[in-house]
This record gives C-alpha cells, structure tokens and sequence, in this order.
C-alpha cells in the first residue's frame, strides 16, 4: 500500500520509474507498528531512496539492487536532482504531520547526512576507532530506522523509546551485516567486487578487528592492499586472516547481541512480525 502512495508521489517524474524498489524495509516496520501510518511509510521510503540516489553517486556505484544505478543510466546530475525532488517531496509531505513526528523524521535525515559525510571522511585513510565507526554507521543507518519506529509509535500512542531503541539496534545490526556481507558473500549475489568497501577506503567492523589482531607483518600486508584493487590471492589472504582471528564469527555474535537487545526493547507488546524482521537482519544473505 505504501509503495503505491509513494509512485503517485512522483508519477510525473520520467525517470523515477527506473529507480528499483528494495525491500521497504522502513516502510514495513512502520506499518507494522501502525497500519494506518501508510503515508508516513512513503515518507520515510521516498527519504531513503533519495539517500540512495546521493550515496550512489557519492559511491560511485553502477548498481543498485541488481539493476542498473540511476548514475550510471542518466548520469550524475540527473541522480542529483532526482534526488533533491524525492527529498524535497518527502519533506514538504511531512509538514502535514504533527510537529513531533517531523522533527524526529526531520532530524534523523539531519544526522543521515551526517554520517555520510562521516563515512566519506573516514574513508580517506585507515580508520581504526571502533567508536567512530559505530557513532558512524548510527548516524548513517540507524537514525532513520530509529526515527521511523518512534515516529509510528507515537502516532498509534505507544511509547516511543521503546520502538526507538528497537529501530536503532536492529539498524546498527543492519549496517554491521551488510559491511560483513561485502567480505564474505560472493560477487554474484552481491552484484558488485567483492570487498569492494576497502577498496573504497571503508574500514568496516570486521576489519577494524583484524587490525587490532594480526601480527606486525599482517598488518602491514594489509596495509599494502588498503585501496587496492583486489586479486582471487588478495581476498583469500585476507579471508584466511579473518578466520585466523575469529573475526567474521566475532562480528556477526556482535550484530545478534544488538538484535537481542532491539527484541528486547519491544517484548510487551508481543509483535511478532517485528522480532521475524530482527531475526531476518541477521540471517540474510543479500
Ligand atoms: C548507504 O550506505 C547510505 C546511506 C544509508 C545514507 C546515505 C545518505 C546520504 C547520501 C545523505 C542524503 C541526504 C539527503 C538530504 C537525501 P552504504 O554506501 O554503506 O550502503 P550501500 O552498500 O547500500 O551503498
Ligand atoms: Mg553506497
């Protein structure tokens, strides 16, 4: 129901039918909380897909879900301004709300943005602060899924710390899987290079781990393929390590104490849709 209130949303904009739907994840959750709240789904959905558009051309990305990048297709500055309209929509949308779930909604996109920029930062040399990625990856993921649960709580008058601390925690658990998922999972699935975060600059998780574990002359291989591109050798060398050291099986245990802890959050209100989805987070494979 969402995904149709958010095509009328943009029906006159050509190319926003090319743009491919994901999993509407925010948009689920939402509903799920509050049936009615079909409305703020598009809203929150349309803010993501908007994100998406600008990561990918901050990103440089020619694929988004398995189809071509609308960067790729119609070039940058299309993605740009496409991405300002989605934005800009959503915004205008949401001024309808009452005041307390646009400033959620709003400031969210405000901290989103933050974290991009973050991420963008960090990516310029090897980060190796555990904190600032996670301060980061909140920002950047987590804030909207946050501010999304909270905001469907309030509007159905549940109580919105506790579906605010779900949505952050399954957030966090999101982001920390898709960065090990860029490690392990295989090209075709991924429907990009493997790896492809490190070679981008990003220093996820798994490899902040690795970082602190290995041996000085481990590291300093590493360091030797940091923004590389990767070989078949290169990945297996940096697989092998990442078994050696517990890494992958230590970032995953860490991704199913934040869903643990997102359960947790929201118990008494026995919603079982939303623990299926926390537990999906971490069993995914795309
Ligand atoms: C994906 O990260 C990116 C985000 C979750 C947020 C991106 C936010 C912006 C570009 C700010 C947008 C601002 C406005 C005002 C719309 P990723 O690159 O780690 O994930 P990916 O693998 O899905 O690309
Ligand atoms: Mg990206």
């Amino acid at each position: 129901m969402f995904y149709k209130i958010l095509d009328e949303m943009f029906s006159d904009i050509k190319e926003y039918k090319d743009i491919k739907k994901g999993k509407g994840i925010r948009g689920k959750l939402i509903t799920i909380i509050n049936p009615s709240a079909q409305k703020l789904a598009a809203i929150v959905e349309a803010i993501h897909l908007a994100s998406l558009l600008h990561d990918d051309v901050i990103d440089n990305a020619n694929i988004r879900r398995g189809a071509i990048s609308i960067n790729a297709k119609y070039g940058e500055h299309i993605a740009v301004m496409l991405g300002d309209i989605i934005y800009s929509k959503a915004f205008f949308e949401l001024t309808k709300f009452p005041s307390e779930i646009a400033s959620l909604i709003s400031n969210a996109v405000y901290l989103l943005s933050k974290g991009e920029l973050e991420d963008v930062k960090l990516s310029k040399s090897i980060n190796l602060d555990k904190q600032k990625y996670m301060k980061m990856i909140y920002k950047k993921t987590a804030s909207l899924i946050e501010a999304a649960c909270g905001a469907s709580a309030i509007s159905r008058d549940f109580p919105a710390e506790n579906f605010k601390t779900y949505g952050k925690n399954i957030g966090l658990a999101f982001q920390i899987v898709d960065d090990l998922l860029d490690i392990i999972q295989d090209e075709k699935t991924l429907g990009k290079p493997s790896m492809h975060d490190f070679y981008e600059g990003k220093v996820t998780l798994p490899y902040i781990y690795l970082f602190q574990r290995t041996k000085e002359n481990e590291k300093n291989e590493l360091k030797k393929l940091y923004k590389k591109k990767l070989g078949k050798n290169d990945k297996e060398f940096i697989l092998k390590l990442m078994q050696k050291y517990n890494v992958i099986e230590d970032t995953f245990n860490e991704a199913k104490e934040l869903i643990k802890q997102a359960k947790e959050a929201i118990k008494d209100f026995e919603i079982k849709e939303l623990e299926e989805i926390a537990d999906k987070i971490v069993k995914r494979t795309f």
